[in-house]
């Protein structure tokens, strides 16, 4: 049996919902406090098991490859300063290989994973979308591997979310469940408000046997004009059983503003050195706004 050992991490998206801040930096390099997005994505995967990842980029991505090169200036400077708390951050974890491809033209997240299938040859592997970051006692990606061993099929990370939010997200409708693992009749890409078969939302993280590419292979073109993963998990579905998996964890949506802003007080909160001048700010800017609401 196969094990999955490798991860495609998409990062070539425009990055639109943040500009002009993403205009010449990749909306995967923004920081949640102190760690770019795309960081806390590679430290799950790691932390899963995964030992190789292919980051999929495209024009003006280069600082992702920087930042998770060797630094040999910094690091000395770092030494030299005996600065060995913030040498710990930023050395490159070892355990992990990174690599890059291109993904050529902008034509969605089913052609961005496309674009790394010879990298990933006849093994099942995963997929993390950099938007969601997860909070999880284990790892998301590794309660979805877990899955996989035991079921040998694809599994696909989903939770719930309000009814007034499946259009903007894949949806499962779903037959049956063990428990939080679901057998799946369809899988939906955004379907239109009052239109969805569920709440269970697909959130960014997957596992899949080799075949899903046979049907991206196919590069039909889906909801937004793009080539769409959720389509050719529906085309899979037909063919051989995708689970859904109902991950345990709290999910943070940083690839919208007000996702991100709530995160980055949540990561302040959880952070030793930050928490209580957080608090003391958040109490004043609360009473400054609650008076001026009570003035109007
Ligand atoms: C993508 C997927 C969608 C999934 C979402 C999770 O959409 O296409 O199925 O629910 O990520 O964040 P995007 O947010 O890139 O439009």
């Amino acid at each position: 049996m196969r094990k999955v050992k490798k991860a495609i991490i998409p990062a070539a998206g425009l990055g639109t919902r943040f500009l002009p801040a993403t205009k010449a930096m990749p909306k995967e390099m923004l920081p949640i406090v102190d760690k770019p997005t795309i960081q806390y994505i590679v430290e799950e995967a790691i932390e899963s098991g995964i030992e190789d990842i292919i980051i999929v980029t495209g024009k003006g991505k280069r600082a992702i490859e920087d930042h998770f090169d060797y630094a040999p200036e910094l690091e000395n400077n770092l030494i030299e300063k005996e600065k060995f708390e913030l040498l710990e951050k930023v050395r490159q974890s070892s355990n992990v290989d990174i690599h890059y491809i291109r993904q050529k033209e902008p034509k969605g997240l089913g052609h961005a994973v496309w674009c790394a299938r010879k990298f990933i040859g006849n093994e099942p592997f995963a997929v993390l979308l950099g938007d969601d970051i997860v909070q999880a006692e284990t790892p998301a990606l590794r309660q979805l591997m877990d899955q996989y061993d035991s079921t040998l099929s694809s599994v696909i990370g989903v939770q719930t979310v309000p009814a007034n939010q499946t259009h903007r997200y894949g949806i499962v409708d779903p037959v049956s469940n063990d428990e939080r693992l679901y057998q799946v009749n369809k899988f939906v890409e955004k379907p239109a408000p009052g239109t969805a078969p569920s709440n269970l939302a697909i959130m960014g993280r997957y596992v899949f046997t080799p075949e899903i590419f046979t049907f991206l292979e196919q590069q039909d073109i889906g909801a937004g004009g793009e080539i769409q993963l959720t389509d050719a998990i529906e085309e899979l579905n037909k063919h051989r059983f995708v689970y859904a998996y109902d991950f345990e964890g709290k999910r943070h949506d940083v690839g919208e503003k007000m996702g991100f802003i709530k995160t980055t007080i949540e990561f302040a909160l959880k952070n030793a050195e930050l928490r209580d001048e957080t608090l003391e700010f958040m109490q004043t800017i609360l009473k400054e706004n609650l008076s001026l609401n009570k003035g109007k």
